[in-house]
């Protein structure tokens, strides 16, 4: 069974999260605040951010907004993006999150990123200690392999540590995960909390109309969203959304979330305004037929043993 994570008084993990790695960039303190506001009105307790987010803004502005109700609140960072996962660099980066956020201990604690370079045995013998000492609670890992997460989980059983939860990239364009990651995470009973639900923003629609933003702005993004199928189909969700009367980022994020696996999708936005939409998933049923319209939007994955005839 998948686990709950708690936060410290005892609430389970509200089914969105939210994603502070615009803090102090493309969403100034003010809109920031309201975002943040926002998702307290609406019960989201998870909040997610990153020692490399902003310089480190993103977690100063966020510890600011979660202090007066910490126990409340389930807080994560992430740490190894830059530096390697090497026990020194893991717990120098560590320890620079925690005083930004004003927390001796933080909730949970991610790898960034597989590191191929770095023992294993290093990196978790690290979050062990961390945990041994009451620093952190659960134990993540983002942007890993399926057999990377495997090798993780029975080297952390080593330290007699679960790894509780990982970060995927997971949305209607980009649905790698549905291969072994969510299946995975389903049998070993991990949390998931996918990230960029809306592409980074393309499945909003506002590409197709002009706009201007994440995809337009940063050559990593446009890269990563830059098939010619993936405006195709975006375009496509906007036709259904309008069909169905709700905003497309209301149904990608609705989406995500009403996957068979019951994944946290982590929403965000630039503004308070964006963020409506989003957080507008939390309360959109979505029934059955339409979940399947829209998969069909986009390339099913090949399950991983390639046998097509096989795909249910
Ligand atoms: N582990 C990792 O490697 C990793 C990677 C990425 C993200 N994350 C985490 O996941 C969180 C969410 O990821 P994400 O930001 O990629 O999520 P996303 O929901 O796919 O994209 C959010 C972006 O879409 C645009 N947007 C949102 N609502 C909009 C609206 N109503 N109209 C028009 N544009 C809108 C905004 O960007 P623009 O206005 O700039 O276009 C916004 O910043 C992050 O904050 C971070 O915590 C983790």
């Amino acid at each position: 069974m998948t686990q709950t994570l708690i936060s410290l008084d005892g609430t389970p993990a509200s089914t969105f999260a939210f994603g502070a790695m615009q803090f102090g960039g493309k969403a100034d303190v003010t809109q920031s605040r309201a975002m943040f506001d926002a998702c307290r009105v609406s019960g989201v307790t998870h909040f997610d951010t990153a020692h490399v987010y902003t310089d480190g803004a993103s977690e100063t502005l966020l510890g600011d907004m979660i202090r007066s109700e910490r126990e409340a609140i389930l807080v994560a960072s992430k740490v190894g993006y830059s530096g390697g996962a090497g026990a020194q660099n893991l717990r120098a980066q560590f320890d620079v999150s925690r005083q930004r956020l004003g927390q001796d201990m933080i909730d949970i604690l991610y790898l960034h990123r597989f590191d191929p370079d770095v023992d294993l045995h290093e990196s978790l013998g690290c979050l062990a200690e961390m945990k041994q000492a009451g620093q952190i609670r659960y134990i993540g890992l983002s942007n890993a392999a399926a057999w990377q997460v495997m090798k993780a989980v029975s080297v952390a059983a080593q330290f007699d540590l679960t790894i509780d939860i990982l970060q995927p990239m997971y949305n209607l364009i980009k649905r790698q995960a549905e291969v072994e990651i969510l299946p995975m995470c389903a049998d070993q009973g991990i949390a998931v909390a996918p990230y960029s639900p809306l592409g980074g923003g393309m499945l909003t629609g506002k590409y197709a109309q002009g706009g201007t933003g994440r995809l337009s702005e940063d050559h990593r993004y446009a890269a990563r969203y830059g098939l010619d199928w993936m405006p195709e189909t975006a375009r496509a969700l906007s036709q259904l959304a309008d069909e169905v009367g709700v905003p497309a980022a209301t149904l990608a994020v609705a989406w995500v979330a009403a996957s068979p696996y019951s994944p946290m999708p982590i929403i965000s936005a630039r503004t308070a305004e964006q963020l409506v939409p989003s957080l507008a998933a939390l309360n959109f049923d979505m029934p059955g037929e339409l979940y399947n319209r829209m998969s069909a939007l986009s390339p099913t994955p090949a399950p991983a043993t390639d046998r097509i005839e096989e795909q249910l």
